[in-house]
């Protein structure tokens, strides 16, 4: 995306919920499959964006939450609700980039990512952040991915051209099974539900509203129309593809 494009999907994101799918059920069940926790937890949030999952965090912990993301309106977002919430002493917000974290070895017992692991590719973000991970820490991760062989060709199309790596969870078990010093804990798909309710549909108010916005700008109308075009497959062919949570174990370096 050039700088114009980048604005515009920005735009297109702006004052929504979550900028994934997930809810706060599905990061809750994902959470109570962590077993042996320390009492003091310390968590990594990794593309936290609004930190709709990090608030519901918050919630489920004694401990602390260090929530990063790199896009600096998220940070600013987040950084004005802990204040609001009164979660100062739990969550720190950080302008960070996922690729490049500076922090000690085994700082965390759990690195959290929700519908951000694929910016850095599951293997690579499972062998560069495990080193932040403690002895036995854990990661919860949440990725699209297909449900369904065969897909109809043009959901294929889109999907390989948009994002070619997306795996079967067959596939993903793989990754983990051959990146080594991880155990598989679970895994689960997140109800369709978890697309619609904080991301989809405010996602598609915003698309109305900026489609009439830059009625004569064709550069942004691509965006906007490609987001349409995301939402109205995922009416259309929800069974074939969905959001899975795994969650995985650091058994050793
Ligand atoms: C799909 S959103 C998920 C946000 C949030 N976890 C949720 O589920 O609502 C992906 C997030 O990753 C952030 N991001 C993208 N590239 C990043 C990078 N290199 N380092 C840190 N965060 C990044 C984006 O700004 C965005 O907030």
């Amino acid at each position: 995306m050039n700088e114009k494009t980048l604005k515009v999907f920005f735009e297109i994101h702006q004052g929504i919920p979550r900028q994934g799918p997930g809810d706060s059920e599905s990061t809750k069940k994902a959470f109570l499959k962590l077993v042996d926790l320390p009492l003091n937890i310390k968590i990594l949030d990794i593309g936290c964006g609004a930190g709709f999952q990090t608030l519901d965090l918050a919630n489920l912990i004694n401990g602390k939450i260090i929530a990063i993301d790199n896009h600096p309106l998220y940070v600013d977002e987040l950084k004005q609700k802990v204040l609001q919430k009164g979660f100062s002493d739990k969550i720190e917000v950080v302008n960070a980039d996922m690729f490049t974290l500076d922090f000690p070895q085994a700082s965390f017992d759990i690195i959290w990512s929700e519908g951000a692991i694929y910016i850095i590719g599951f293997e690579n973000g499972l062998e560069q952040w495990k080193s932040l991970l403690k002895q036995g820490g854990y990661l919860a991760a949440t990725e699209i991915t297909w449900l369904k062989p065969h897909p109809p060709s043009e959901l294929e199309e889109f999907w390989n051209a948009n994002y070619p790596a997306m795996q079967d969870v067959e596939g993903n078990l793989k990754i983990f099974q051959k990146t080594s010093g991880y155990k598989i804990i679970d895994w689960f798909v997140l109800p369709e539900s978890a697309w619609w309710n904080y991301y989809y549909n405010p996602l598609e108010e915003r698309v109305q509203l900026l489609k009439k916005y830059y009625q004569d700008d064709a550069e942004a109308l691509e965006v906007i129309n490609m987001t349409q075009l995301e939402i109205d497959l995922y009416r259309k062919y929800s069974e074939y593809y969905g959001y899975v949570f795994y969650i995985i174990q650091k058994l050793s370096n």
